[in-house]
């Protein structure tokens, strides 16, 4: 490891902010309705501003008497009908948005109400199935759009391609993002339900295995670079969504998997249905020795695939990233395709993978864009930073270059020109905002790890010398202010 990273931006990506939230439908399209992520995990909300219909709503739908009478039928109508009301208006006004949904739900309301407002009062057994009916479209109505905290940022990244005519810049793009994450999961070390991700995400016109091969040779140099222990490599390509390849090996594994459907659990069981290849993915003890019999997707990948595979890894191998091939690793997101990869390091327990990523051409397209390849990663950060901690490999808290220790009304004013000229000079400055006794102010220095203590009191002032304790050895010397700049540069 070099003693002082590069901050350039070796392997040249470009930093990207994408938003916190985004259309729920977003997500769903990317990622996949049947993915842990978009049937379980993501926060999404309605964002509406038409809030008065919230209470007219709950009063509307929430029954305060039995309809045991005609009066409390007649009252459960009137509160229905105020909200309906209130509700075309805001249809008119495009406050709730102007679907042929919510035009379809509005009048269907109108009609029921109609429709129980001519009713001869029977008795509840008659009119209950009509108020239920009534009541659904009531909360069928919808305020507004329906958004999703970002589970993740691939699909964002691909969106703001297509949106901001990335396709005119020079191709690949390569973009990094940092920030929070989203996802409902049940909080365990090394699962958050705010977690934050270090990504980077590869678009532009060509597939070509060499992209790939540097993507993953950047995240591994990272790593080396911050000594992360224990790091393993694990690659896959799960091949491309034609019946000659992939649709053909979920055919098959999903037959095999219904022979042995007895002896798996109910999530797997149920994966059988929704996403067979999930099932490759379980951790149960139980279920390791009937996956090994499976079919392994690399004995059914078509010709490109097979053929983009070898080449990924003779890149690899030429850029000396040591890897570990793993059939079972298929990623818990939909847009993958071909290339996939995860990193494990040390220290984290069961939830051990620091970074996961794949290719996804296809994505830009799906989400309405031109046709376009796509690879990425992201890299748990909290994951990260916690590996790194357990070896003890974190960085230590930067200490201060100077800590400024100054007492007196003159001394504070000196003190922060003093602060204001050493930062400008790209000194790590501490000045206290109050007066402390200068054994305090030293032991404070101390404490922050500052290497020099500047110690300013009324006679350094009117002097116009300067103290300056070397916090190590405890020696002291006297600057004047333009001496102990050249003396701290040279120093430090
Ligand atoms: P992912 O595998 O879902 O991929 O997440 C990437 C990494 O984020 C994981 O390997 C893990 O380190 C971290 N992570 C995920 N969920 C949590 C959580 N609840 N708590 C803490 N850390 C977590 C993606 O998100 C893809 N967008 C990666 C990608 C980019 N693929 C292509 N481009």
């Amino acid at each position: 490891m070099s003693s002082k990273p590069p901050t350039k931006a070796t392997f040249g990506f470009g930093a990207i902010r994408v938003p916190i939230f985004e259309p729920t439908e977003l997500f769903a399209r990317s990622i996949g309705l049947d993915t842990d992520v978009v049937s379980k995990e993501m926060y999404t909300f309605e964002d509406y501003e038409a809030t008065e219909l919230v209470e007219l709503r709950t009063a509307a739908v929430t029954n305060v008497a039995s309809l045991a009478s005609g009066e409390a039928l007649i009252d459960f109508l009137d509160r229905v009908g105020n909200f309906i009301l209130a509700a075309e208006k805001a249809f008119e006004a495009g406050r709730i948005p102007k679907t042929s949904e919510n035009e379809r739900t509005l009048q269907m309301a109108r009609e029921l109400i109609a429709n129980l407002q001519t009713f001869r009062y029977q008795g509840e057994r008659e009119i209950l199935p009509r108020v239920a009916e009534l009541k659904d479209a009531v909360r069928q109505v919808r305020f507004g759009d329906v958004i999703s905290l970002r589970p993740e940022a691939t699909a964002s990244v691909c969106r703001a391609y297509i949106e901001h005519g990335m396709r005119q810049l020079p191709q690949p793009v390569k973009l990094y993002y940092i920030g929070p994450m989203f996802r409902r999961e049940r909080p365990q070390k090394g699962r958050y339900r705010q977690f934050y991700q270090i990504g980077a995400e590869v678009l532009g016109g060509s597939d070509a295995p060499a992209i790939d091969a540097e993507v993953i040779e950047m995240v591994m140099t990272f790593f080396d670079r911050l000594e992360l222990q224990g790091v393993q490599l694990d690659i896959n390509s799960i091949g491309h969504s034609a019946d000659n390849c992939r649709r053909a090996y979920v055919e098959k594994l999903k037959a095999a998997l219904e022979n042995v459907k007895d002896k798996l659990g109910p999530d797997s069981q149920r994966r059988i249905e929704t996403n067979p290849l999930r099932v490759l993915d379980s951790k149960l003890e139980s279920e390791q020795g009937i996956i090994a019999t499976l079919p392994r997707i690399a004995d059914h990948l078509c010709e490109d695939c097979a053929t983009h595979y070898a080449a990924v890894k003779h890149q690899l191998e030429m850029r000396g990233v040591i890897y570990r091939e793993n059939w079972r690793l298929v990623r818990g997101l939909d847009y993958y395709m071909r290339t996939t990869f995860e990193i494990t390091a040390q220290g984290l327990g069961s939830q051990n993978a620091v970074c996961g990523g794949g290719r996804y051409d296809g994505l830009v397209e799906l989400l309405g864009g031109p046709p376009t390849k796509g690879i990425g990663f992201a890299i748990g950060e909290d994951r990260l930073i916690l590996s790194l901690q357990e070896s003890g490999k974190a960085p230590a808290q930067q200490g201060r270059d100077v800590y400024i220790a100054w007492m007196g009304e003159r001394a504070h004013a000196t003190a922060i020109r003093a602060a204001k000229d050493l930062r400008k000079a790209g000194f790590s400055v501490e000045l206290p905002p109050v007066e402390q006794k200068f054994g305090k102010a030293l032991g404070q220095a101390d404490k922050l790890g500052a290497k020099y203590a500047l110690i300013l009191g009324d006679n350094e002032v009117s002097e116009g010398l300067w103290t300056l304790k070397t916090l190590a050895d405890g020696s002291q010397a006297k600057f004047t202010e333009p001496d102990l700049l050249v003396h701290l540069k040279k120093q430090l």
